[in-house]
C-alpha cells in the first residue's frame, strides 16, 4: 500500500519527452544530449548535480566496478556517475514512469551499454548476494519504513569490502513543511534521526567509514538559493519539469524545513566487512 502510494507520488507520463524537448528548447535541436546537458532535469535532490558530485566523491568507484543506485529515480545520478568515472551502473527504482524515463534518457544519451534502470523494491532487490562492488542511494530512504530491511538488502548484494554511500534527509526537530519533493504528506515520509541512522547501518553488518551531518554546512548554499527562487522565479531547466508545478512548494518547503532544522542531511560511507 505505501510502495504504491509512494510511486503515486513521483508518476506522471510522457517525462522523458518533456524533459527533452525542454533541453532542446534550451540548448538547440542538434546539441548532444548529455549527462551533463540533462543534470538541471534529471538529479531529483534540492541540491541538485552539486549533492551528486559529493556523493561521487565519497563513493569514489573504479573504473572496472559495477555499481547499484537504489531508487534511481529517471536515472540522472547513474548516468553521471557513469559518465565521470567509466564504472557501470545498475539502478532499481519502484516507480514504474521514473524507470520508463530513465530507460529512454540512457538510450538518448547513448549509455545503455553501462547504465540499465530496473523496476522494483530496494527492499527485495532482485540480484543475487555479493553482485557489486559499490552501491549508493540519494534521497530514498526518507519514503522507507522498513529502515532495517533496506541496509540488509544493500548489505545482502554488496561484495565483501564493498562499499555503500547514503545521501539523504534525516530527522530534525519537528515535522517537515509538507508537501516536500519526496511526499506530499506525512503518510509516506519516514525521517529517522541522525542517530537512528547510523544505528541501523552499522545493525545491517556495515562498518562505518564517514558519517556527517552535513546540514549547518549546507543551511546558506539552501537559504540562498530559497531567495533567488522567490525573487526571480526557477530557473527555466529544473525539477519542476519532471515534477509540474507542485515542485516549487515542494522546494521551497524543503528548503524551509532544512534551514529551520526539521529536515538535517547526511552522509555516510559504509563498508561491508572483507
Ligand atoms: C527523491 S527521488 C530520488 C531519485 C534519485 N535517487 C536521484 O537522486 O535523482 C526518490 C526515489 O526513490 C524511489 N523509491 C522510493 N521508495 C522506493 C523503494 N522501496 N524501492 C525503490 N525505489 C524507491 C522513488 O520511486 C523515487 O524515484
Amino acid at each position: 500500500m505505501t510502495g504504491n502510494s509512494v510511486a503515486s507520488h513521483y508518476a506522471s507520463s510522457g517525462i522523458a519527452g518533456r524533459l527533452v524537448a525542454a533541453l532542446r528548447a534550451e540548448i538547440g535541436p542538434e546539441a548532444a544530449i548529455t549527462p551533463d546537458a540533462l543534470a538541471p532535469l534529471d538529479h531529483f535532490h534540492g541540491r541538485g548535480v552539486l549533492a551528486t558530485r559529493e556523493l561521487l566523491a565519497v563513493l569514489a568507484p573504479l573504473p572496472a566496478d559495477h555499481v547499484l543506485d537504489i531508487g534511481c529515480g529517471i536515472g540522472g545520478p547513474a548516468r553521471w556517475i557513469a559518465a565521470k568515472t567509466g564504472c557501470r551502473v545498475t539502478g532499481i527504482d519502484l516507480t514504474p514512469d521514473f524507470v520508463e524515463a530513465a530507460t529512454a534518457l540512457t538510450e538518448a544519451t547513448g549509455m545503455a551499454g553501462r547504465v540499465r534502470c530496473l523496476q522494483g523494491s530496494a527492499l527485495d532487490l532482485p540480484f543475487a548476494e555479493s553482485t557489486f562492488d559499490r552501491a549508493y542511494s540519494q534521497n530514498v530512504v526518507m519514503n522507507i519504513a522498513d529502515k532495517k530491511r533496506f541496509y540488509a538488502e544493500a548489505f545482502r548484494v554488496l561484495k565483501p569490502g564493498g562499499l555503500l554511500a547514503l545521501s539523504n534527509g534525516a530527522a530534525g526537530s519537528g515535522d517537515p513543511y509538507f508537501p516536500v519533493p519526496w511526499a506530499a504528506t506525512a503518510a509516506t515520509s519516514f525521517l529517522s534521526t541522525v542517530d537512528d541512522t547510523r544505528r541501523d547501518v552499522e545493525a545491517a553488518g556495515f562498518a562505518i567509514e564517514r558519517f556527517h551531518d552535513v546540514t549547518d554546512d549546507i543551511r546558506a548554499q539552501v537559504a540562498a538559493q530559497r531567495r533567488r527562487a522567490e525573487a526571480e522565479g526557477l530557473p527555466r531547466l529544473g525539477l519542476h519539469v519532471l515534477m509540474g508545478d507542485r515542485m516549487r512548494t515542494y522546494l521551497a518547503n524543503s528548503q524551509r524545513s532544512i534551514e529551520d532544522g526539521r529536515v538535517r542531511m547526511v552522509e555516510v560511507l559504509a563498508r561491508k566487512p572483507a
